[in-house]
C-alpha cells in the first residue's frame, strides 16, 4: 500500500542557491531547443517538469521525511537535471534513460554542473513489470532495451526514493510498478504537472540490511 504524503505548499519559499537557479533556466532552455529539433515522435505539448519546485521538494524531503537509505533513482531521466539536483542535495543519485541521445544530453549536464551521478542506458522498468499495465500502448512500455538493473547490481528495492516523470495517463502504472518492487519505508515522488508535485510512501518494515553503502552491495560493473 502508498500512503499519500502532503507536501505543504509553503516549500515554495525555500532558498534555492542563486547558482542553481542560473543552472536550472539555462537547462530548461537547452531542452526547449533539444525537443524543438528532435527527430523522435514526442508527446504533444511536452511541459519540461518544474526543477525550482523539485529542487525545493528534495531538500524539503531530506530535511523532513524518514529515509531508509541514500540511494535517489531518476526513473527517465532525460536531461538528468533531477538526478543532478539530488546529488547537489547529498543523495547518491543514479538516472536510468532508454534514450541514448538524451543519455549524451545527461552527461552534458552533469559535466557542466560538475555534478556527480551515475547514468545508466536502460530499461527502468524491473523485469516482470509491465505487466502491471493495464494499457499495451503507455509510453514507458516496450522500449527495446534491457532493464537497467542488472548493470547496476542494484533492484529497485535498493533505493530510498524515486523520482518519476510519468507521461500523461501512466501515473497510476508507475505507482504500481514502485508499489510492488520498491522496498518498504521507501519513497516515490513524481512530477504530475505544474504545481503538482506528489510524493507517497510505501508502507511495511523496512530491512536496514539493504541499505549499506553501494560498494558492499553491488556487482562488478560490466
Ligand atoms: C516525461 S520525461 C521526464 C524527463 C525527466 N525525468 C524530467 O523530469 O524532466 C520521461 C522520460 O522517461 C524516459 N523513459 C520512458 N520510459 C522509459 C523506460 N521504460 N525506461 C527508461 N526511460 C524511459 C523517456 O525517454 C523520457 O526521457
Amino acid at each position: 500500500m502508498l500512503m499519500p504524503i502532503d507536501i505543504p505548499s509553503s516549500i515554495d519559499q525555500r532558498p534555492v542557491p542563486s547558482e542553481w537557479r542560473d543552472q536550472l533556466e539555462t537547462v530548461r532552455l537547452r531542452i526547449q531547443a533539444f525537443q524543438d529539433r528532435w527527430d523522435r515522435p514526442q508527446i504533444e505539448q511536452f511541459v519540461a517538469a518544474d526543477f525550482l519546485h523539485l529542487f525545493q521538494a528534495i531538500s524539503w524531503v531530506r530535511e523532513t521525511q524518514t529515509l531508509i537509505g541514500n540511494r535517489f533513482l531518476e526513473w527517465g531521466c532525460g536531461f538528468a537535471v533531477v538526478a543532478s539536483i539530488a546529488s547537489a542535495l547529498r543523495f547518491e543519485s543514479i538516472g536510468i534513460e532508454a534514450e541514448s541521445d538524451l543519455i549524451r544530453e545527461g552527461r552534458r549536464t552533469l559535466t557542466e554542473w560538475n555534478v556527480d551521478a551515475d547514468l545508466i542506458h536502460g530499461n527502468f522498468l524491473p523485469d516482470g513489470s509491465e505487466d502491471l499495465a493495464d494499457q499495451s500502448t503507455l509510453p514507458s512500455l516496450g522500449h527495446p532495451i534491457e532493464s537497467a538493473y542488472q548493470h547496476l547490481g542494484l533492484e529497485l528495492d535498493d533505493f530510498s526514493i524515486v523520482y518519476s516523470y510519468p507521461w500523461p495517463g501512466e501515473d497510476r502504472f508507475h505507482r504500481e510498478v514502485f508499489e510492488q518492487f520498491a522496498a518498504p519505508g521507501a519513497l516515490l515522488l513524481c512530477f504530475c504537472g505544474p504545481n503538482d508535485l506528489r510524493l507517497w510512501r510505501k508502507m511495511g518494515a523496512a530491512d536496514p540490511a539493504r541499505f549499506q553503502p553501494r560498494s558492499r552491495r553491488r556487482r562488478d560493473r560490466r
